[in-house]
């Protein structure tokens, strides 16, 4: 068998196996070699599986700082980037941006009151989002459950939205950082997903790319989250803010539980229901309490002090802004949402308290109700998900409906119950739910 690689190509400066087996021996790669790597792999000189195993030997053998934050430029400098230096806000001419990216987790729909919320105070906040993939929801499929809301704009629309209403929430387009898209396609089927250098350097590439002054990251820990438990959580969120404070972003991370899931609905157009009770005022404490708190980091980010998003929400302005948000990408925001054909409950099996409901079964029901896809190229059912009737801390008695499953294909309940067999705790009346909602602060 002859034996090929890229050292065969003289055109090529570095040789792959030789970048593989520096990181295969717990070396550290060179600046130079890091931007090789990168570019020839978007450009297909290095191939899938040559990426797959440096991905595996960086698991395994991880990156110091400055290998990553070499990694994330390279990144960034696959694409284009974006730029909101002309961005000026009629109110008070503020041209701050900021932004929050969650890593994920169950029932999380705080992006979509928090964007409105945020540019009530005159900052801008581009959110270029994503879709769900695996249990974990996307902000964009449950936006989509509004009839006619648009997920896909041109840079042009986007700044003159900025401009215009202040919030912006979209897809992120082919061009940023576009060899993150290939390389978290095939990281994805390799089982390399889960190594902290890759998983700050694909987040921050896009957020840094994207343009925002600033930015607060929501670093989820528990079940329902990429990071089950909270060192590894911890360390992620430490090497992200420190990657955006080298780039000039201004950027700070809170530690927050996802060991159960956000709010009481887990799917796609219930949780835009309950984004819209939280904007009018209302809504479950747990997603108004994360809504304000990043809110607030937010605005302390952007420079922006006395703010109160608490009164935001009461008094009906941040909802105003929704509302123009909304119609700005031809959604009507007073439209019905879909509602699921068939519905089942799920009801506590004995009395007592309410000490568990596990965000990871609960997302897993949801997704095989079809509220999420198992390939990217799947569509998503608007109406599908899990309502939760009871949050832990909460008293219940046998009988009492738990949780209600939406779905058009009923033929999903049976799987989606076998999901949620060990999800629900009850223990005697009395006891407590070991849980704190923000577990921590890291700037
Ligand atoms: N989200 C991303 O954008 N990238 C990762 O690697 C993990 C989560």
């Amino acid at each position: 068998m002859t034996e090929t690689h890229a050292a065969d190509n003289t055109a090529e400066p570095f040789d792959a196996v030789d970048i593989i087996r520096t990181k295969r021996d717990k070396g550290a790669l060179s600046p130079e070699q890091i931007d090789w790597t990168i570019d020839a792999y978007t450009r297909g000189a290095i191939a899938d599986e040559q990426m797959a195993a440096l991905n595996m030997a960086i698991l395994l053998n991880g990156m110091d700082r400055t290998e990553i934050a070499r990694w994330t430029a390279a990144m960034i400098a696959s694409g284009e980037r974006m730029d909101f230096s002309s961005l000026r806000r009629p109110d008070g001419g503020l041209k701050y941006t900021s932004d929050k990216h969650s890593t994920g987790g169950v029932g999380d729909k705080i992006t979509l009151p928090l964007a409105p919320l945020v540019a009530v105070f005159g900052v801008a906040v581009p959110q270029l989002s994503g879709r769900g993939l695996g249990h974990t929801g996307g902000t964009l499929d449950k936006l989509e459950s509004i009839p006619g809301w648009r997920a896909s704009l041109s840079n042009d629309e986007i700044l003159a939205q900025l401009q215009d209403v202040g919030a912006v929430i979209c897809a992120a387009g082919a061009g940023l950082a576009p060899a993150d898209k290939k390389l978290y396609a095939l990281r994805d089927v390799t089982g390399t997903v889960e190594a902290i250098p890759l998983i700050a350097s694909s987040i921050m590439s896009k957020k840094i790319a994207e343009g925002t002054g600033s930015l607060v990251l929501d670093v989820k820990v528990g079940s329902g989250a990429f990071m089950k438990d909270e060192a590894k959580a911890r360390e992620l969120a430490e090497t992200m803010v420190a990657l955006g404070q080298d780039a000039g972003v201004n950027t700070v991370a809170l530690l927050t539980n996802m060991g159960t899931p956000l709010g009481l609905t887990a799917g796609n157009a219930i949780e835009v229901e309950e984004s819209v009770e939280v904007l009018a005022g209302g809504g479950p404490a747990d997603v108004v309490e994360l809504t304000v708190r990043l809110a607030e980091e937010m605005l302390a980010c952007a420079g922006v002090r006395d703010a109160d998003p608490a009164a935001a929400l009461k008094d009906g302005r941040a909802m105003d802004v929704w509302n123009r948000m909304i119609r700005a990408q031809g959604g009507d925001p007073a439209a019905k949402l879909p509602v699921a054909r068939e519905s089942e409950v799920v009801y506590a099996p004995a009395d007592g308290v309410l000490v568990e409901l596990d965000a990871l079964s609960v997302g897993v029901a949801a997704w095989r109700l079809g509220a999420g896809r198992a390939r990217k190229e799947d569509a998503v059912q608007a109406g599908a998900g899990v309502r939760m009737h009871a949050k832990p801390g909460a008293v219940v008695r046998a009988g009492e409906p738990l949780m209600t499953l939406l779905t058009d294909t009923p033929e999903r309940f049976d799987r989606a119950k076998e999901a949620l067999e060990h999800a629900a705790v009850i223990a005697p009346e009395g006891s407590r739910p070991a849980q704190r909602l923000i577990i921590d602060r890291i700037a």
